[in-house]
């Protein structure tokens, strides 16, 4: 099969890349703008597998563009694996209107190319984010999704929205929306991993940039939940263990199994995990204390989210290989790389 990954320079996209290329026979080709990521990407991937990975720098927002730089030029695409997004929740607040049309009209656009070029699967990258606060725990594909409190989390309830119903209208096409809880960790080469651009929003690149003096601070956004330890709850995720799952949903969609063609599946590991939590696991594999703030609660975060995994585990026979110790240790790796690379200023490879 011929695959499409968008946002191939991403984090789970390159982890994606990664396994697709070192466990199918599938070829792969990318699309990514490089607006919060580096082509430097395709080069530790031909370095962790050997392979090189065609990719272009198109922006998915111009339908004329992807139509005739891409789909024209590449010829059949049997699969689009869609990662790329804008994701960061805070500034979605701020810049609404760049979160809706840049990930409602690549994803839209995405769609008309699939309808006119005849691409056969899809699969969406979602987010437990449309659970908002979620009416139980864990949340199963049948917990009721909410109105999410920031632009970034709507794009994905309504990105959802439009792929079912996309779906419906095209029978010989076969589509899954995955639900992604709190990707983290890195490549167990230590040789990939997340790299965002300026200072990072999410926990595990805060800390392991904090530790390495990338960033002055480390605060905890909010002791006082109603949990084990007042920290928030989160499923934390292995980022390999997100990206087998699409190779085996890629088999799934293939296979035929499903009843109807299109479904969402939560990608988690079923285990809550507090902040606390989190840092101490970082702090036993690294061997470092981390000097931590404890500052309020962030605006528009839940308290506690994590995923019952049954669905996937079973229907898209997925085994988890990781734990969040690995997805530490791994994500270290990944910094220390980092840190070697700008100590010595080298290319980072
Ligand atoms: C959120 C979304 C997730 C989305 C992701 C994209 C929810 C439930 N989850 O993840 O779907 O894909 O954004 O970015 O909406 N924290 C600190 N200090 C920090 C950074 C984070 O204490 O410096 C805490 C947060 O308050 C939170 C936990 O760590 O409790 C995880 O935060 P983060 O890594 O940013 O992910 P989410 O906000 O859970």
């Amino acid at each position: 099969m011929k695959i499409l990954v968008t946002g191939g320079a991403g984090y789970i996209g390159s982890h994606t890349i990664i396994d697709i290329l070192d466990n199918t026979d599938h070829e792969v080709v990318s699309i990514d703008n490089f607006s919060n990521s580096d082509p430097q990407t395709f080069e530790r991937i031909k370095a962790i597998t050997g392979k090189k990975v065609k990719n272009y720098e198109i922006d998915l927002t111009s339908y004329g563009t992807l139509k005739k730089e891409f789909f024209l030029k590449e010829g059949h695409i049997d699969g689009i694996i869609h990662f790329a997004a804008l994701k960061a929740v805070g500034e979605s607040v701020s810049k609404p209107v760049m979160y809706y049309h840049n990930n409602l009209n690549g994803l839209i656009n995405l769609l008309k190319c699939a309808q006119k070029f005849d691409v056969d699967s899809f699969i969406f990258s979602s987010s437990c984010t449309v659970y908002g606060n979620a009416l139980e725990q864990p949340v199963t594909e049948q917990t009721p999704t909410q109105i999410p409190e920031s632009p970034y989390g709507y794009t994905k309830l309504v990105g959802e929205k439009i792929l079912a119903d996309f779906a419906k209208t095209k029978l010989d096409f076969q589509a899954l929306s995955l639900r992604y809880f709190n990707p983290v960790g890195a490549h167990i080469s230590g040789m990939n991993g997340e790299l965002p651009k300026g200072r990072p929003n999410n926990l595990v690149p805060v800390v392991t940039q904090f530790a390495s003096g990338w960033v002055d601070d480390l605060v905890v956004h909010g002791s006082d939940y109603e949990t084990r330890d007042g920290t928030a709850i989160r499923d934390y995720i292995h980022v390999s263990d997100i990206a087998h799952a699409h190779v085996l949903a890629l088999e799934y969609l293939n296979s035929n199994e499903s009843e109807s063609n299109y479904d969402v599946f939560n990608l988690g590991s079923g285990r809550g995990v507090t902040v606390f939590e989190v840092l101490q696991a970082f702090e036993k594999v690294s061997g470092l204390k981390l000097d931590y703030k404890v500052g309020p609660r962030r605006e528009g975060d839940v308290e506690m989210i994590y995923a019952d995994n049954s669905k996937a585990t079973t229907l898209l026979k997925w085994n988890l290989q990781f734990g969040i110790e690995e997805a530490m240790s791994s994500a270290w790796k990944w910094q220390k790389h980092l840190n070697a690379a700008k100590r010595d200023d080298k290319v980072l490879l």
